[in-house]
């Protein structure tokens, strides 16, 4: 924690939400609500609820939630800090100074030195570019390849000369130790010629973080030379598996989806040509981080990888790891060209949008690879097609989609639906296709009784933040050790906490929590929509059954416990049974 409980909460507090908003989303009121259209997805009607009483917002289209600090975490895409100063200004809030530990500050000290180097780097290679002599070979490069003084300028493009000397010296200059330099990953040392920039010879491309900070680069030789391009090697403050190169404005573009390629070049082609939301891997095959990372800004990608051998093949592998990750995927057909970067060269801007709007849905896709491995006219090799497409199809967890997609891919390739049903149940029995649980979105998890649980227990959440008042009739049954999730249980146990001082808020509550992600979840759990109920009783009777399961799952979560030996769960099992026999008894009133 940067900022103490009670400062972050003193901003909070004095920042009111719908004041805050207002500023970004036109919102009028209607019942207890402030209405607008969502900032966070595409929509032409008001999904998005902000509610001057809970000091939160909901969108009701896309499920994004939170406290005032989440919006603007989102929004503004600030880190937690950054947030809270922001609020603070605008409330006239004195922060006090932000006091670190001694390791705190050593290790924020370290990054931000090697922050330093790479943003002085960066520097020295636009110079380079653009006022060395020598740069002249960088600038006549990146103007046969078509790029403006303005693309240039916003991707900060600069020249690695070939002397590599120049670089290190003119950081030493600026202060900085050797350590430091070869640490930031720009130079590295030798025996023989101590030591001397990673880059030379090359145009350079800074890779920045979403925050547009430079943390390491991507070089493209002049000429012949190998490797075509060369990276930055990971650092401390570069995790190649959590960036994306383009991200930092692609995550503003809200064009609706985000385009993936596999190249710096493409990516910069794209956003010249006003495709601002394309984003690549940084030299390295997609990974699930950069889908989650994704995730937070899209809900579909579009694959605009080389159309060779090389980019199905990856594209195939980003499909599944995309899918995984519960984003939609369509992959964009570039032939005859191999990649974006020559696409819109030859056929310009309007050719490639009709290419996103005839973007191929991944899993037909996937088919009609897979059909290209197979010769159809063999009897034997279409047996074999049609089992593979079956074990496809039974990837699909909801039983709806699978047979929507089975009666597409039947008419597709002209198979029987009744037959190729009987071998898609024959492969679901076996077990085929099932994937391991989704570590994230859990709530979708597979085990129907988990599901459940779960959704109890975010459904007792939503009931006492309505309805605070019942909670001191179900303390004595009920405390946050009954919630198996172990975010339930925190923001249970700080939420029974506030009841009991009697300053409950939930947007207090959620930002309690310091990441972004965290929060979303945290503030999900006080917007689970009830059913719909009309009468007290049928309320009451609601209630009493979402308590008797969160209890129950309780009771069972720690038999299991102490099936596994754990002293501790004994005494919890007996209260558990206790509690469960009055529970069944008990009514419990809502006033
Ligand atoms: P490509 O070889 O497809 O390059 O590599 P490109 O983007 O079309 O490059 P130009 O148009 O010839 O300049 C795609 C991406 O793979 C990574 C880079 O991130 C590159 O942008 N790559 C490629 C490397 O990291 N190292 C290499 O040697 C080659
Ligand atoms: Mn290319």
């Amino acid at each position: 924690m940067y900022y103490s409980d009670e400062i972050v909460e003193e901003v909070r507090a004095k920042s009111d939400i719908v004041a805050v908003i207002s500023g970004y989303v036109n919102l009028k009121k209607k019942g207890s609500n402030h209405w607008g259209c969502c900032p966070f997805h595409n929509e032409k009607t008001p999904s998005f609820a902000v509610s001057e009483n809970k000091q939160m917002y909901h969108c009701f289209g896309c499920g994004e939630s939170g406290s005032v600090i989440t919006f603007l975490m989102k929004y503004e895409n600030y880190s937690f800090p950054e947030a809270i100063r922001a609020l603070a200004d605008r409330a006239g809030i004195k922060l006090p100074e932000i006091e670190y530990s001694e390791e705190q500050k050593r290790r924020a000290g370290r990054r931000q030195r090697l922050l330093d180097v790479n943003k002085d780097a960066a520097t020295f290679f636009y110079y380079q570019l653009r006022k060395n002599p020598h740069g002249e070979v960088g600038l006549a490069y990146f103007r046969k390849r078509e790029l403006t003084e303005e693309t240039m300028k916003k991707f900060g493009l600069g020249f690695a000369g070939k002397n590599g000397n120049e670089l290190v010296q003119y950081l030493r200059q600026k202060g900085y130790h050797d350590e430091e330099i070869r640490d930031a990953g720009v130079a590295t040392f030798s025996e023989r010629g101590g030591l001397s920039s990673q880059f030379w010879n090359r145009v350079m491309f800074p890779i920045q973080d979403v925050n547009h900070r430079v943390i390491g680069f991507g070089g493209r030789v002049m000429g012949d030379g190998e490797p075509k391009y060369l990276n930055s090697p990971e650092t401390d403050i570069f995790d190649k598996r959590r960036n994306l190169y383009g991200l930092n404005y692609a995550r503003t573009a809200r064009a609706g989806n985000v385009i993936l390629c596999e190249g710096y070049m493409d990516v910069i082609a794209m956003h010249q040509a006003g495709f601002g939301q394309a984003v690549a891997s940084l030299g390295t095959a997609f990974t699930p981080e950069q889908a989650h990372l994704l995730h937070r800004y899209t809900e579909q990608v579009l694959l605009a990888y080389d159309s060779d051998g090389a980019g199905v093949k990856a594209a195939l592998r980003a499909i599944g790891i995309l899918r995984n990750e519960g984003l939609t995927a369509k992959v964009i057909n570039m032939r005859p060209h191999k990649d974006p970067d020559e696409f819109m060269k030859a056929l310009g801007r309007e050719a490639f949008q009709e290419r996103i709007d005839q973007a191929e849905n991944s899993f037909f896709y996937e088919i009609r690879m897979l059909e290209s491995g197979f010769n159809l006219k063999d009897p034997e090799e279409k047996t074999k097609f049609h089992r593979e497409i079956a074990a496809k199809l039974c990837t699909f967890e909801e039983e709806v989609e699978r047979d929507n997609y089975l009666q597409a891919i039947a008419e597709k390739y002209y198979i029987g639906v009744d037959q190729l049903r009987k071998l898609v149940i024959s492969y679901a029995g076996a077990g085929v296709g099932k994937t391991a649980p989704r570590p994230k979105s859990g709530v979708q998890s597979k085990s129907g009784t988990q599901d459940g649980a779960k959704r109890a227990q975010k459904l007792l959440i939503t009931w006492i933040a309505d309805y605070p008042r019942i909670y001191p009739k179900i303390k004595p049954y009920v405390s946050s050790k009954d919630f198996t999730e172990e975010l339930y249980a925190q923001v249970a146990e700080r939420m029974f906490a506030a009841i009991e001082k009697d300053k409950f808020q939930p947007a207090e509550i959620i930002s309690t929590f310091e990441d972004e992600e965290t929060q979303k979840e945290a503030a999900e759990l006080f917007y689970e929509e009830l059913p719909a109920m009309e009468t007290t009783q049928e309320k009451e009777q609601a209630l009493h059954d979402v308590i008797y399961l969160v209890k129950k799952n309780s009771f069972e979560h720690f038999k299991q416990k102490q099936a596994e030996r754990d002293i501790e769960a004994i005494a919890q099992v007996m209260e558990a049974k206790k509690a469960l026999l009055s529970l069944s008894k008990l009514h419990i009133s809502l006033d």
